[in-house]
């Protein structure tokens, strides 16, 4: 019996990496970029939200794994569509002034991001720099108080 639920799963296993989605890493060409309000911005960037922020996505090795690569294509798909460095100004929805206040809150980089990618990891320092150029980048989305 237990040799037999076993077997299923390994071939389970191996049945799912012949589904084709998310096996496509080809990067889109870079259409637009913002103006960064300075280099240190867009290295902090590229080194903690580029991958699903943007046209340079960094593929890992085991990107090619389902059901691994599944999540992730989805991951980045989804985190292009609300908001893309590199289709700045050419794509409607872009949530460039929410940057500061995710980074700010602790949401992004997402959590589960952050073990595999040490240099996502950023210093309660780095993690100001970022908040900071952000905000000079992209602006800055009113706080509940200002609104009033
Ligand atoms: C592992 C992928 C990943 C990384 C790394 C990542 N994000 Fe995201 N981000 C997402 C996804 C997926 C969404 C859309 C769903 C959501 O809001 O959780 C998103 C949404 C956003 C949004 C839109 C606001 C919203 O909630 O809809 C902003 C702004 C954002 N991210 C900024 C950043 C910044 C800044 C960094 C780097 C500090 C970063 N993200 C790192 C995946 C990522």
């Amino acid at each position: 019996m237990k040799t037999k639920i076993f077997m299923g799963l390994a071939l389970t296993a191996i049945a799912i990496q012949f589904i084709p989605y998310g096996k496509d890493h080809t990067n889109p060409p870079i259409i637009s970029e913002p103006t960064w309000d300075s280099p240190r911005t867009k290295e902090l960037f590229d080194n903690a939200c580029s991958d699903c922020h943007s046209h340079q996505t960094k593929y890992p090795w085991y990107s090619n794994i389902a059901p691994i690569s599944w999540l992730l294509a989805r991951d980045v798909e989804e985190g292009r569509e609300h908001f893309n460095v590199h289709a700045w100004g050419a794509q409607k929805k872009n949530e460039g002034k929410e940057a500061a206040k995710e980074v700010r809150e602790g949401e992004m980089p997402l959590w589960f991001y952050l073990p595999t990618h040490p240099e996502a990891r950023l210093s309660e320092t780095q993690k100001q720099e970022l908040i900071d150029g952000l905000e000079k980048t992209f602006g800055k989305e009113k706080t509940e108080k200002e609104e009033k």
